[in-house]
């Protein structure tokens, strides 16, 4: 018998006890019973102490305040998302009183400027939206809205106002494009603006023998960038010639 099978021998009786042991010493009893887990998790889990109380909870005695946000804007947004987790002050209202965010610093989380928010999420400047003054002293935080309609654009569209104030088409306001109802201040969602549809709304300014000063670029509007719409290539809100 070569010398090596010896040792492999010794080797895997080595892992086989090692295997061995481990299952016996290390593997919590309760593994396996109820899955490739340790049944006995769910229980510990379980007894964890619990945090939140849920919105329907807190309903019960503020029906008031409940009724008031599921008719408002906050709608979505649920009480202990502003108030914290609260389950021990639904044990004991009176022991223990929730925080109510009364400073500047919870509302920006949600309605700072970030681009990455989808467009028309109400968005403001934390910096620059009437500093020093609580928010709350201007809205409801459980029916929030502008307390005036938004004279401008930028109220709501702020990213998009920023960019094209620094671009080539700094001069045009928002409404030679798009045709905006009045409501669409006030109900955004459910009265849109238009938006341009054909080649031919760029050629009115941008067309070769179009009126207007000498200044602006010309293309021939038949030819140029076909067959794609002007705004595939050009973002209407900064335009450049690449
Ligand atoms: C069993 C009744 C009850 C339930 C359920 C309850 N509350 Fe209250 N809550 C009270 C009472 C009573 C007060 C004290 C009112 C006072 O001091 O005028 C209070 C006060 C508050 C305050 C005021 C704190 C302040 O600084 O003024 C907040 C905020 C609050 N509750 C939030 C909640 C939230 C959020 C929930 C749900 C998770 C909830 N409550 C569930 C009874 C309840
Ligand atoms: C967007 C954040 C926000 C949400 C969501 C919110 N709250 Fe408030 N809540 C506040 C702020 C801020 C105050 C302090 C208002 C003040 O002092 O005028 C407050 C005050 C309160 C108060 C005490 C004074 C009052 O106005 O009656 C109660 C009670 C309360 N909230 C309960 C609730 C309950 C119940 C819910 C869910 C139905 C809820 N809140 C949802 C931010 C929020
Ligand atoms: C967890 C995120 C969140 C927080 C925190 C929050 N909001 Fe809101 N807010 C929303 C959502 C969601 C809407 C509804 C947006 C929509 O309809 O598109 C909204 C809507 C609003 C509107 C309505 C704007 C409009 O033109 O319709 C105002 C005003 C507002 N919130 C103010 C506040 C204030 C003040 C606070 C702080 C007390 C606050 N929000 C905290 C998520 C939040
Ligand atoms: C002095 C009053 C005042 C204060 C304080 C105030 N706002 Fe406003 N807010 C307004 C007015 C007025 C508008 C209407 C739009 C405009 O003209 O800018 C508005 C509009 C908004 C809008 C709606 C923009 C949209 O897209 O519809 C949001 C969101 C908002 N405010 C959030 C806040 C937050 C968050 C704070 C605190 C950091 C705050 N506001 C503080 C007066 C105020
Ligand atoms: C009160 C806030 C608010 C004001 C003020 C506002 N908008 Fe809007 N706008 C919105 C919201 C919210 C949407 C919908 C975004 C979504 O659902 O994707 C929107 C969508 C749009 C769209 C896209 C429509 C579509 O179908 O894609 C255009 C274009 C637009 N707004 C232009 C304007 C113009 C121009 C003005 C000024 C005359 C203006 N908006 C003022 C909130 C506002
Ligand atoms: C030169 C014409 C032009 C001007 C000026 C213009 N837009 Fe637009 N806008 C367009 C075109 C074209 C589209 C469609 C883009 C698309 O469908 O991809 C558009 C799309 C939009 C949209 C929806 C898509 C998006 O980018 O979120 C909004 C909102 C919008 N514009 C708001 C505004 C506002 C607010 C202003 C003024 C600050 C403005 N626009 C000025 C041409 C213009
Ligand atoms: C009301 C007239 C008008 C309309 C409509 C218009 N533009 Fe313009 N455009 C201008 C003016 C003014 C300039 C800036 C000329 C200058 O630089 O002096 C410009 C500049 C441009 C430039 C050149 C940018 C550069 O880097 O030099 C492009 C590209 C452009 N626009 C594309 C478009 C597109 C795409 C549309 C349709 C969505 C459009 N424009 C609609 C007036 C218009
Ligand atoms: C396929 C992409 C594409 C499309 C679609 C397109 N363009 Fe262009 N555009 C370009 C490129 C690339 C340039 C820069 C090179 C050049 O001048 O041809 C340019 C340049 C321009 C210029 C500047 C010309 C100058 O002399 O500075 C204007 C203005 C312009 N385009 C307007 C338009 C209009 C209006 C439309 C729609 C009718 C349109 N573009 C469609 C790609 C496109």
């Amino acid at each position: 018998m070569p010398q090596q099978v010896p040792r492999l021998i010794a080797v895997f009786a080595l892992i086989g006890a090692g295997v061995v042991v481990a299952r016996t010493y290390l593997v919590p009893e309760t593994f396996g019973e109820v899955g490739h887990y340790r049944a006995a998790a769910v229980d510990s889990i379980v007894r964890h102490e619990k945090k939140f109380a849920g919105h329907q909870e807190c309903a019960l005695c503020h029906t008031e305040v409940a009724e008031r946000r599921l008719q408002g804007n906050h709608r979505g947004v649920r009480c202990e998302v502003c108030h914290g987790p609260a389950a021990v002050h639904v044990a004991a209202p009176l022991d223990v009183k929730p925080a109510a965010p009364r400073e500047r610093g919870l509302c920006p989380l949600c309605h700072a400027y970030n681009p990455t928010r989808p467009t028309g999420f109400p968005q403001i400047d934390p910096v620059a939206h009437n500093p020093l003054t609580p928010c709350i002293s201007c809205h409801d935080p459980h029916h929030p809205e502008p307390p005036v309609t938004p004279e401008a654009c930028s109220a709501c569209h702020g990213t998009i106002a920023r960019q094209k104030a620094v671009s080539p088409h700094a001069t045009l306001g928002c409404t030679t494009c798009h045709e905006s109802p009045e409501a669409h201040k006030t109900s955004p969602r459910t009265n849109r603006p238009g938006k341009p549809a054909e080649r031919t709304f760029c050629g009115a300014c941008h067309a070769e023998d179009a009126p207007g000063p000498s200044h602006i670029p010309r293309v021939d509007v038949a030819t140029h960038g076909l067959p794609y719409v002007c705004w595939q290539c050009h973002y209407p809100h900064f335009p450049e010639a690449p």
